[in-house]
């Protein structure tokens, strides 16, 4: 199978958002070579990534990756975007890893390359391309915050503003995260990345309103946010924040919140609650791989209508997304009793609910990579364990994909009354 020109390899664009597509294409192969799409990603914990297809070049000698089927690899079928949500730790690697980029001043930089035939291991490849996905986009402002207490970093989108502003909230992991915060602000939303406890540190700071409150303030009182237009997004923990400070603040009057997999069952405090919660943790079951499940643990909590928030309260629009396989939060029995709770409170009109069946706890922005089970650490004991999220990669992926646009046409249409195409970046 020898060529004299060789193959040629495109990624268009080049340089994108996390949250775009691309395309890659093959050209200049002889017609019917059967070729790997491979991409390969050093992560910033110095681990290699990597999703690859096997792909057939056609009578033109040309493969693309978003019209043609992977016939193998880490995905199949015709998957534009899966040389990015199948990766996987390469084999040997550490166990129980996720992928997160902690500097996003900086893009993700994947290397896509095209090897010759179906077992490409160690073989030189035929051509490579170095792609750089970014969760900034250009002009975005990074501004780093530490006032009155309050530890997390703003991100202003470029131009004069005023913008619609948000305040992210990631869950028990803690530590300070700004990947989605800087995507939000790429797309449109003046977003505060709120660190609300350092990693193992849960219980000795304050968890109590007032931190949260200030944080939103924070993001209100900002000269390039219009104060009366500022919502609130979180996962997991933070999703459970955003329902309490919806329903129970005096102080600060969210306009809309987007909650992915969170609950309701912190009525006390979100510490107290969490408290509350790690002490039955023991009683989690584990999996074949000893990941502890969390899910029942969380319904137990549930049963208890002392411990719930009064969901009948909220006054804002309300996005609940769920992943139907979350085994870290039973997300589903949630909603559903979280659309119980307000229609009988005469508010379920403010409520919207996106299930995604086989999508697990962690729901990323698209073409994140899924993580099924990952390392975690326990606060108060400090101890390591692996926690089941649960999902299906392909359908998670769906599920962040779909999502996305929905929690982003969502937030449009409640923060800047708009949720036509043209508020697009
Ligand atoms: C992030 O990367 C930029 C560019 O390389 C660098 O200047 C900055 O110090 C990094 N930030 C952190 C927190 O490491
Ligand atoms: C919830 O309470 C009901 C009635 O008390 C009980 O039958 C059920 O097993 C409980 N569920 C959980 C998950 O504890
Ligand atoms: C399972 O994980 C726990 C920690 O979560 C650990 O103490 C225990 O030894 C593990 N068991 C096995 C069989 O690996």
């Amino acid at each position: 199978m020898s060529q004299i020109v060789p193959p040629i390899l495109s990624v268009a664009p080049i340089r994108a958002l996390v949250d775009e597509t691309f395309k890659v294409l093959v050209d200049n192969l002889s017609p019917g070579s059967p070729v790997t799409v491979h991409a390969l990603h050093h992560s910033e914990d110095q681990d290699y990534w990597e999703a690859y297809g096997h792909y057939i070049s056609d009578h033109r000698g040309r493969v693309s990756v978003s019209d043609d089927m992977s016939f193998g690899g880490t995905y199949t079928g015709k998957e534009a975007m899966g040389l990015l949500w199948s990766m996987r730790p390469v084999p040997g690697s550490r166990t129980g890893l996720r992928l997160r980029k902690m500097n996003v001043s900086t893009p993700m930089l994947v290397q896509i390359s095209v090897y010759r035939g179906h077992d490409f291991r160690d073989q030189t490849p035929l051509a490579s391309v170095l792609t750089e996905r970014w969760y900034m986009a250009p002009g975005v402002q990074r501004i780093e915050i530490n006032e009155d207490g309050v530890r997390g970093t703003l991100f202003i989108p470029p131009g004069p503003g005023p913008f619609p502003g948000l305040m992210d909230m990631w869950g028990g992991g803690g530590g300070l995260l700004e990947y989605r915060a800087a995507l939000l602000a790429s797309r449109g939303f003046a977003c505060l990345a709120l660190e609300y406890f350092k990693p193992g540190e849960l219980s000795s700071v304050d968890l109590e309103f007032k931190y949260f409150e200030k944080g939103f303030n924070i993001v209100k009182d900002h000269p390039k946010v219009m104060p009366d237009k500022v919502g609130l997004f979180g996962l997991s923990l933070g999703s459970s924040v955003t329902m309490y400070l919806a329903a129970e603040s005096k102080v600060v009057e969210p306009r809309c919140c987007v909650c992915v997999n969170g609950n309701h069952g912190f009525g006390i405090s979100v510490r107290e609650g969490y408290i509350q919660m790690e002490k039955t943790l023991h009683k989690a079951r584990v999996d074949e791989n000893n990941a502890s499940i969390w899910r029942d643990v969380v319904l137990q909590i549930l049963n208890d209508s002392s411990l719930k928030l009064d969901m009948g309260k909220v006054k804002c629009p309300l996005m609940l997304v769920s992943g139907v396989d979350d085994q870290n939060t039973p997300a589903v029995e949630v909603a559903e009793d979280i659309s119980q709770m307000m229609r009988a409170a005469g508010n379920e009109h403010l409520l919207t609910r996106l299930d995604y069946p086989d999508a697990g706890h962690l729901i990323e922005p698209p073409f994140s990579p899924h993580f099924r089970a990952t390392n975690f650490i326990v606060h108060g004991k400090g101890e390591k364990k692996i926690l089941l999220w649960g999902g299906q990669t392909k359908p998670h992926s769906d599920a962040q994909e779909d999502s996305w646009r929905k929690m982003l046409t969502f937030l449009r249409l409640h923060l800047c009354g708009d949720a036509s195409p043209k508020a697009k970046l």
